[in-house]
């Protein structure tokens, strides 16, 4: 059973900058955002996922970002602690949510936003750093998870969370192990190595699809929720055996994040 925390958002804005993509002059709307976000949380409904909610705390517009939340993993939560001011009330409302949901909470001492910069890729976490998450908080979650950490290092600003350029792709029929889909450039030279290394069967992304925070998606099993507005990356994932499934989310792409952003894994 796959199961995932997300945050309605009632209270959405973009009143800051923080990221290349969020413009506060663009007139975001909370309305719009929910709206499209019923979307997805109808579309993760359709293929089985158990979803639970966090409410947006007024004054914390980017907390519909549930990745950033924190990162779950043998019923223990680590704790975001976020690089810029204006999210950092966001860390403690997601770990009282965690205590309160049954997981034994661990509080950060490093800078780290949460599973934007950790993803599974089998028994390993695949962890970005240089951005906005510490590599002092791999050492960490390698502490707290016991788990292989494969730190890599983001450089450009525009895909400033490791879960806006690169996917990991697991449960195609026929796949053996896990597979990841991610942008070269949005990585530094040992860090391609290592990706190179472990995923020789990787798909590389286009920039398009990589602007459009393309490689921000989500799904379980073979069937992955996409961006409705992917020109090829769709087309290089249905031929290694996933299923796709559109949707759109303009308004929260305001605020640069997207689909993968919007949920967090919840590992009990
Ligand atoms: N405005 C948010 C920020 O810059 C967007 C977060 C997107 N989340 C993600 N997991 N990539 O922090």
């Amino acid at each position: 059973m796959t199961t995932i925390l997300m945050c309605r958002p009632t209270h959405f804005d973009v009143s800051y900058q923080i990221n290349p993509w969020m413009d506060p002059s663009a007139g975001a709307k909370a309305e719009i955002a929910v709206a499209e976000w019923q979307k997805l949380y109808e579309k993760y409904l359709e293929l089985g996922y158990d979803i639970e909610l966090i409410d947006q705390v007024e004054g914390l517009p980017d907390m519909v970002y549930a990745a950033n939340g924190g990162f779950t993993l043998d019923g223990k939560a680590y704790g975001a602690k976020f690089a810029f001011p204006e999210r950092v009330d966001e860390g403690p409302a997601y770990m009282d949510w965690f205590d309160a949901h049954g997981f034994e909470v661990f509080e950060p001492k490093y800078v780290n936003e949460g599973e934007g910069d950790m993803l599974m890729a089998g028994e390993t976490i695949l962890a970005g750093w240089g951005l906005r998450s510490t590599i002092e908080s791999h050492d960490e979650l390698r502490r707290i998870f016991d788990r292989e950490v494969l730190s890599l290092r983001l450089v450009d600003p525009r895909f400033y969370h490791l879960d806006t350029a690169l996917t990991v792709l697991e449960g195609a029929e026929g796949q053996d192990g896990p597979n990841v889909a991610f942008l070269r450039e949005a990585f530094d030279e040992p860090s391609l190595k290592l990706l190179d290394q472990r995923f020789p069967d990787a798909i590389h992304a286009s920039a398009a699809d990589a602007e459009v925070l393309g490689l921000n998606m989500f799904g379980t099993g073979g069937d992955l929720v996409v961006s409705d507005r992917l020109t090829d990356l769709d087309r290089q994932l249905e031929d290694a055996g996933y299923r796709t499934h559109a949707v759109g989310l303009p308004e929260l792409l305001k605020g640069g994040g997207s689909i993968k952003c919007c949920t967090l894994l919840l590992r009990r």
